[in-house]
């Protein structure tokens, strides 16, 4: 026999205008098992945070909407836990965690939450020391938040977070922010976590690169905040792909490739790089579609850059950037957070190549 399960959401809508007919969030049922992860998926604005909202006891209690049916959390409704008593259940990180933060320095905010739920003096150095460890973040104990990246700030926002022992992890799109480095290190961060503490986690995220292997399960919202699926993302893929492309849910890119260029999609999709590569030996002989028709008029340079630098206020932005576009052609400039002055990159099309 199954477990009572940990999260337990029965028809539960809610409407943020009771004069309007619409609804956010419409007839949603789930239920989550104690340990179990799954990836909440859906386009902008069908109500994946409001969910989060819900789930964490925000509404109906502190925000204006209105809502009806049922979430039961650890065999209690939301609306029959005290101000405050839900969050030793439920904790949410949120996408930009600067709003999370009302401290100046790194164990002082951690030390915030940890007061509020008055642990006792002797134990909370010892937590401090613990959480920081966990995200990797033991050196930067004493220093300044605003001094942190964006990675390292939002490390800090899991650490706050697993400071309260949370059941529920709910993060909410952590690497939105990031450049590429720094969501690789914090899709690390939570994957070492997943097998050192013992808790449900929720990942709603739009780019599904890099968090395949975290959870099997996908809970798939639409534009009208109905769930339109819940199992496998395999499954998802196999057996929704119109409907996912239709609702503006992004899939893995290995998939998206594999789906939109590969003549006969195999009845496994890759769901990552390495999964292709193994599947790769048994296509046999691939059969690509016919390339469209960018791309070929690359012979004629339209903008062309030499060594270009620009220096404000005696610091360098950009430093010595070198490279040619050419007529109809679509390109894009990326770069990590901050880059600035060490701006330089490498640029091939055709024969060109610069530095
Ligand atoms: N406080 C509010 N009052 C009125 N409408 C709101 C409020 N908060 C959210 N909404 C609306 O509810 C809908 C769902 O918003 P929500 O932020 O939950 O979407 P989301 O799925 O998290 O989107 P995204 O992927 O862009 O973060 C949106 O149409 C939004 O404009
Ligand atoms: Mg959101």
């Amino acid at each position: 026999m199954k477990n009572k399960p940990f999260v337990y959401v029965e028809n539960l809508s809610l409407r943020f205008d009771h004069t309007n007919e619409i609804e956010t969030l419409s007839n949603i049922s789930f239920a989550m098992q104690e340990g179990e992860s799954l990836l909440l998926l859906g386009p902008s604005g069908s109500g994946k945070s409001t969910l989060t909202f819900c789930l964490n006891g925000l509404y109906p209690r502190e925000l204006d909407g209105e809502m009806t049916g049922d979430i039961v959390i650890a065999g209690k409704r939301t609306n029959d836990y005290q101000p405050g008593e839900l969050s030793q259940f439920v904790g949410v990180v949120f996408q930009d965690p600067e709003t999370q933060f009302c401290m100046l320095t790194v164990e002082d905010e951690i030390a915030f939450g940890l007061e509020n739920m008055c642990t006792p003096y002797e134990k909370m150095s010892a937590k401090i020391d613990e959480v920081l460890a966990l995200v990797g973040l033991s050196k930067y104990k004493t220093a300044t938040i605003a001094r942190l990246s964006g990675g390292q700030k939002q490390k800090l926002a899991l650490a706050c977070i697993l400071a309260l022992e949370p059941k529920l992890l709910i993060l909410d799109e952590p690497t939105a922010n990031l450049d590429p480095v720094s969501a690789k290190e914090v899709m690390k961060t939570i994957k070492k976590l997943k097998e050192k503490v013992n808790c449900s986690l929720i990942i709603i995220e739009h780019q599904l690169d890099g968090w395949t292997d975290v959870a099997e399960r996908c809970i798939l919202l639409n534009q009208k905040g109905n769930i339109f699926f819940d199992g496998s993302l395999r499954d998802a893929i196999a057996h929704e792909y119109p409907k996912l492309i239709e609702e503006g849910i992004w899939l893995p890119k290995v998939a998206q490739y594999v789906l939109h260029h590969m003549e006969h999609v195999p009845a496994t999709v890759p769901l990552t790089l390495a999964e292709f590569a193994t599947q790769v030996n048994c296509f046999g002989k691939i059969e690509w579609k016919k390339p469209t028709s960018m791309q070929q008029n690359v012979t004629v340079p339209f903008i062309k850059l030499e060594n270009v630098s620009w220096t404000v206020n005696r610091q360098r932005i950009l430093s010595r950037i070198s490279f040619t576009l050419y007529k109809d052609e679509f390109v894009a400039i990326v770069g990590a957070n901050g880059s600035g002055e060490n701006l330089t990159f490498t640029y091939h099309c055709g024969d060109s190549k610069a530095n």
